[in-house]
């Protein structure tokens, strides 16, 4: 079947419904794509806040915001649009107050905001408040506050239906090509011009916060069609993952005043006395960056003062102490955290400490776009024609080596709403153009040989493969030999992806079929994790290579770009980073 809109939009996270709400303002015939149901999207599960310098706390500036994303990102984020993104995140949480987000309030009526890791007053002073909240469900607010809008603005949904390919004409994107889940129909939706936000990739690990759905499906799309991929080697592991099982215990409890603490220390427990992070940064103690805080945890572990041994257990962890705030800031703060904690631990937070360890939850790299979320060809900073990309899914590149918490919300809103602005524009004077050939050819191909082809491999063994060596190699702590050792699993493991079968033929919500077009996926990225890791020979922000301990400013202020170069060869290739106002610094907090 064949559809004609003006405007596709790929994923019904914050950044895609910001992006279809922008251009459905403008009359334009869009329509969005969601592999779910929208608002089971993954921005559902942002939890502590999103960042602006409101100044509704105590007195803040855009100029401090964009000094910490700057230094948050280990000196790696392009200054330029660092310094729109800060600017714009006050204008962006005002217009969501405005459509009705229903933020928590400061005595005064104001937007509460609370402090977050890396957050801080005058240039690095001390921690500030300004994450805008609505207690640890921001994200869950954000998507239900902008599908509400869409649906007013009749923007046109197509749920469960999955982008498989990108219609790529020379250098122009004319659309997408998609597999409904309720009928098993493959869809072509010929369009002027398409966004994707479709999310990132932390399925590829065994500890993640992140949705089941979050399978880097954007980022293989554009690779499989020879597009580049920036800065992968970035991955974020968020300090506080619920022990073993990785669901998201949000920075806000430590920005309301939660301490991490190792066996040593548990008769501190509900004391309120610092941890060992008053060590390792000072400053802002627990609310330092996530891959220092991650990385504090793991020197703890290995040196012996995990809760059960040292890293090679497999079962280490240290704990998070709330005891100290009480039951009121846990139960009308934190409401989802604690639930979680007795849900799934039953661990019970106004009493005892949670089981935390560091947990898989964002790529900092991705589709590279520009400031207008117009996606590049190349390092030369050439666009594709009609294709955007805002979100988890792109680099734009603000987040450098190492995000800091509350900026992916801020990325989702000023850059879905700058894509859309962007692509109105486009379409002022483009054309549908034609498409040639058989544009469901390769859709059709490979779920034809995933339902019928006589191979032997399961999905759900491959991926656990995966998942399990990309956590041992490529995780918080890598070196060239746990790097390649990964590296080579999963050229392994793409190469028994070749042999899948699936046992389920049917075409009514065949998961079995979904669950192994996924793998393929992330089984592309996961390459591509490792490959750019392997080649950066350096330490920044979340890449930390033991073999090579010092970050290495004469050689790597640089974006990584990486393409496919045959079907098991990558190339590389670089782009400066934006250096405009703050001269790389050692990071000290
Ligand atoms: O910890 C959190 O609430 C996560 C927020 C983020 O990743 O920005």
């Amino acid at each position: 079947m064949i559809h004609k809109f003006d405007a596709i939009v790929v994923g019904a996270g914050g950044a895609g419904l910001r992006c279809a709400l922008e251009l459905s303002q403008h009359n334009f015939n869009v329509a969005v794509l969601s592999k779910l149901y929208p608002v089971r999207s993954h921005t559902g599960a942002a939890q502590g806040g999103i960042g602006a310098a409101l100044g509704n706390e105590e007195p803040d500036s855009p100029e401090w915001h964009f000094f910490d994303t700057v230094k948050g990102s280990d000196y790696l984020g392009d200054q330029d649009v660092i310094q729109v993104m800060c600017e714009e995140a006050i204008e962006a949480v005002l217009e969501l107050e405005h459509f009705g987000l229903p933020f928590d309030r400061t005595a005064d009526g104001k937007i509460a905001q609370r402090q977050f890791g890396g957050h801080t007053r005058n240039f690095g002073e001390g921690p500030i408040k300004r994450a805008a909240y609505a207690a640890d469900r921001t994200g869950h607010m954000i998507l239900h506050t902008l599908f509400e809008q869409c649906t007013k603005h009749k923007v046109r949904f197509f749920n469960e239906f999955y982008a498989l390919d990108l219609l790529i004409d020379g250098d122009t994107c004319r659309g997408v090509v998609a597999y409904e889940l309720a009928t098993g129909e493959v869809h072509v939706f010929q369009a002027r011009t398409t966004f994707l936000g479709t999310g990132g990739y932390g399925r590829a690990f065994s500890i993640t916060s992140n949705a089941l759905a979050y399978t880097g499906d954007g980022m293989a799309i554009c690779l499989r069609r020879g597009l580049p991929l920036e800065d992968m080697e970035f991955v974020q592991f968020h300090p506080t993952g619920l022990r073993k099982l990785g669901i998201l215990v949000s920075e806000a409890a430590r920005g309301e005043g939660g301490i991490l603490r190792n066996r040593e220390d548990l008769d501190n427990v509900g004391s309120g006395k610092d941890g060992f992070m008053a060590a390792v940064a000072p400053t802002v103690k627990d609310l330092a960056p996530r891959d220092m805080v991650s990385r504090a945890m793991y020197n703890e572990i290995i040196a012996g003062r995990g809760m059960e041994g040292t890293r090679d257990t497999g079962s280490d962890y240290l704990v998070l102490d709330l005891v100290h705030l009480g039951e009121k800031v846990i139960n009308e703060k934190l409401p989802d955290i604690s639930h979680f904690a007795r849900k799934y631990l039953a661990v019970e937070p106004i009493t005892e400490p949670i089981p935390v360890q560091p947990t898989a939850h964002y790529a900092m790299g991705g589709v590279p776009t520009d400031v207008d979320g117009r996606v590049q060809l190349n390092a030369k900073l050439q666009a594709v024609n009609g294709l955007y990309a805002a979100g988890e899914v792109a680099c734009a590149s603000v987040h450098g080596a190492n995000r800091l918490g509350t900026n992916s919300l801020v990325d989702i809103v000023v850059f879905g709403r700058r894509a859309g602005k962007s692509m109105t524009q486009y379409l002022q004077d483009s054309e549908f153009g034609r498409i040639s050939g058989e544009p469901d050819g390769f859709v059709l191909g490979e779920i034809d040989r995933l339902k019928n082809g006589s191979g032997k491999e399961k999905v759900a063994e491959l991926r656990r493969a995966m998942q399990k060596t990309m956590m041992a190699g490529v995780g918080v702590y890598r070196t060239k030999q746990t790097i390649t050792e990964s590296r080579d699993t999963v050229m392994e493991l793409r190469r028994r992806y070749q042999e899948v079968a699936i046992s389920d033929q049917s075409n009514f919500f065949n998961t079995e079929l979904v669950e192994a077009l996924e793998l393929g996926f992330l089984l592309d990225v996961a390459w591509m994790i490792a490959e750019s890791a392997l080649n950066r020979t350096e330490s920044r922000g979340a890449h930390s290579r033991e073999d090579f301990k010092e970050r290495d400013d004469k050689n790597w202020l640089k974006h990584t770009f990486i393409t496919l170069a045959g079907d098991e060869k990558v190339e590389f290739d670089y782009k400066p980073v934006v250096i405009t106002k703050f001269q790389p610094k050692p990071r000290v907090y």
